[in-house]
């Protein structure tokens, strides 16, 4: 049995691959923020809840204290939970004063350290540990300067930044762990409420399709890749 656990995965891509992950028998642990929001997409999928707040140590703490405890064991950790944050009333421009931009870094680069050391002890117990970082093509240096690519037309620093430190994270913990498999993911444009937009306006595509990459990386064997990043047709460049 694959015990598996995502973190912001109450709703959005979080979600629908805890829905892909549960239909392929994984154990699945939703980790939400908010108990409501999380119990409720955990009865939904047949799911277990822990709440886990990626910036907040002592719920980072807790939430593996319940894991371990539960004796589900973890062999898969996919670090979904982040944020872009938008000037208040201007969902067209990101809000770069120092307070928004720690936020963003705190939760999509910091969140990732602190989830991960937290989960290190359960994962090098498993016969096929494996991490999957949600990051985003707004954070390859090479995506941004490859014309062909909507990420070379679309301004992002502080979340961009964010996710090119999420790129560094991936080949630093695969270094340093050589017997757990860790990649970087970038899940494509999705129709969520990222940034604070509504979903109906999105010109994405639908969450369920998105979360098919995040979940082939997510159920990788032992033989599979660890160090790289990866989108639906196979590697991205960093
Ligand atoms: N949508 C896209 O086009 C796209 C493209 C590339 C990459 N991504 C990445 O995909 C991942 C999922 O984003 P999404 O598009 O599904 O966005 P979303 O609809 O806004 O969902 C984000 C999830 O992260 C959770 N979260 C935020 N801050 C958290 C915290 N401090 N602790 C725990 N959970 C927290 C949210 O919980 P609440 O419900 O409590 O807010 C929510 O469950 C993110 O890493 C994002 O950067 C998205």
């Amino acid at each position: 049995m694959t015990t598996t656990l995502i973190t912001g995965a109450n709703k959005s891509l979080g979600k629908e691959t805890a829905r892909i992950l549960v239909e392929a028998g994984h154990t699945v642990w939703i980790g939400s923020r908010d108990e409501a929001r999380g119990r409720a997409a955990a009865d939904d999928l047949g799911a277990r809840f822990v709440q886990l707040d990626v910036t907040d140590d002592a719920s980072v703490a807790a939430a593996f204290a319940t894991i371990a405890e539960s004796g589900t064991g973890l062999d898969v950790l996919v670090n979904n939970a982040g944020i872009a944050k938008r000037v208040p009333g201007n969902p067209m421009e990101e809000a770069l004063d120092g307070p928004s931009v720690l936020e963003v870094f705190d939760t999509n680069a910091v969140g990732i350290v602190r989830v991960t050391q937290a989960a290190l002890p359960l994962l090098q117990e498993s016969a096929n540990p494996v991490i999957v970082n949600v990051s985003s093509a707004l954070g390859s240096f090479w995506a941004t300067h490859e014309p062909s690519r909507p990420a070379s037309h679309f301004v992002s620093i502080a979340y961009g930044s964010s996710k090119a430190a999420v790129s560094m994270l991936t080949v630093q913990y695969a270094m340093a762990y050589p017997d757990i498999k860790v990649n970087a993911v970038e899940p494509g444009i999705t129709a969520t409420e990222l940034g604070g937009g509504s979903v109906k306006d999105h010109p994405g595509r639908p969450a369920a399709e998105s979360a098919a990459v995040v979940a082939r990386l997510a159920m990788i064997g032992a033989d599979g890749p660890t160090g790289t990043f990866q989108e639906d047709l196979g590697e991205l460049g960093w």
